[in-house]
């Protein structure tokens, strides 16, 4: 299994498939980024400066706007996704298009024979994303997907100070992301309202695996929503001010039950004028107070049973940003291990956020039927700047 235990029997890495598949060569793993947008610049950054990665390609449906990305970055070709995908050393395929295009792009990548990295969430609804598992696991090839900021030094650190046993038995959690919604700032945010994001799955991906790598995998949740306003207006770049219809709930409370005991508290909403982030966990002998799970550093605090104040703890790891899990896929490629920002995850994540929609349009308890095992955590001194594939 690559990093977890999914019902839909995902790529096994260590199978000889997967020693077979595209990347069994050594040296630096090629990839190709498809969907040039707003986060590319980002992924492009980091993965560019990581000497176990070369870009070799960006695509887009708009093939000026990939050229000027590959321009501004020094990736060597650029074109439409079927120009990427010919690269014959492309073997992993990051896929940053919208929510709609995930599961076509994903699948288009793994019928060239290329593993695939996508952004959140895995796909629109956990059927196409089961399907897609499954046609990796055919092909003997990997899927991994974003988040991949339990990878950073705040989230790792956290993991290791409740591995030992800091907080004692973790019993409770609350996670809560209020913001105003992205359409300030997005210049093309009318996704954001469509099925596929909204608050849930587009910020709760970010939640939701931070607490899966904490707590262990979900069980059953609970929801209720709202939405605050039917319209929403762009408030950037050639479109500003334009009205765009709201189609999904932008204020979303579930409670998350875990397989290992522990249980949670959540809400994500768009419709908050401030900005409030928080997960804090609850155990036995204290509490941990998480970074926001949509960033990779600090801070980490903690509180014991008889302390009257929050106490700093040390993060160690890497903040280096998005790609982290590309690279560590391309690594675990290479070292025909599990990469841990698995689609298995993913899926489980991607199940559990439609299994509080659901809820919410029901009014009843949802069970889950996935199941992903808690990622191997990073060795502190993990460095994406280390040429390790030579
Ligand atoms: N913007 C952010 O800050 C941010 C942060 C984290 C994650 N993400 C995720 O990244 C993904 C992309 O978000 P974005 O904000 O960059 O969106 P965006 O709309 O700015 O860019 C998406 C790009 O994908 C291209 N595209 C769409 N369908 C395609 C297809 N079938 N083939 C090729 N190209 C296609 C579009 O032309 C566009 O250039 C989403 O899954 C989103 O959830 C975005």
């Amino acid at each position: 299994m690559t990093g977890g235990t999914g019902t839909t029997g995902e790529a096994d890495a260590t199978s000889e498939a997967a020693a077979t598949a595209a990347g069994a060569n050594g040296g630096p793993v090629g990839v190709a980024l498809v969907g040039a947008g707003a986060i590319s610049d980002a992924y492009l950054r980091n993965l560019t400066a990581f000497p176990d990665i070369r870009v070799l390609g960006v695509a887009d449906l708009d093939v000026a706007r990939a050229a000027a990305k590959a321009q501004e970055h020094g990736v060597p070709m650029s074109g439409d996704v079927g120009t990427v995908l010919a690269i014959p050393e492309v073997e992993i395929v990051v896929n940053l298009t919208i929510p709609a295009a995930h599961a076509a792009v994903a699948t288009a990548a793994l019928r060239a024979g290329k593993h695939v990295y996508g952004e959140k969430p895995l796909t629109l609804d956990p059927e196409e994303g089961e399907k897609l598992l499954a046609e990796a696991a055919e092909r003997g090839l990997r899927v991994g997907n974003a988040p991949d900021t339990f990878l950073g030094a705040g989230l790792q650190s956290a993991k290791r100070a409740l591995a030992a046993g800091l907080i004692g038995t973790p019993v409770a959690a609350t996670a809560v992301m209020q913001s105003p919604g992205p359409e300030s700032w997005h210049p093309n945010p009318e996704f954001l309202y469509q099925r596929g994001a909204g608050p849930l799955f587009d910020i709760g991906p970010y939640y939701l695996t931070a607490l899966v790598a904490m707590l262990g995998p979900l069980c059953q949740v609970a929801a209720t929503a709202r939405q605050a306003r039917p319209h929403r207006v762009i408030g950037s770049g050639p479109k500003g001010g334009t009205r765009f219809a709201v189609e999904v709930p932008t204020h979303v409370m579930a409670l998350l039950d875990f397989t290992g005991g522990a249980s949670a508290s959540s809400t994500f909403s768009f419709d908050s004028p401030a900005h409030i982030t928080m997960i804090e966990i609850i155990g036995t002998e204290g509490m941990l107070s998480l970074p926001d799970p949509n960033t990779f550093a600090g801070p980490l605090r903690v509180r014991g049973a008889g302390d009257k104040e929050w106490r700093e703890l040390p993060v160690e790891g890497t903040s280096a940003g998005r790609g982290l899990g590309v690279l560590d896929m391309a690594r675990a490629l290479r070292g025909n291990v599990p990469h841990r920002a698995s689609g298995a995850l993913a899926l489980h994540v991607l199940e559990a956020m439609n299994a509080i929609a659901l809820s919410a349009e029901h009014g009843e308890f949802r069970r889950l039927s996935t199941t992903a095992r808690e990622p191997d955590p990073l060795p502190a001194a993990w460095d994406p700047r280390e040429a390790t594939l030579t």
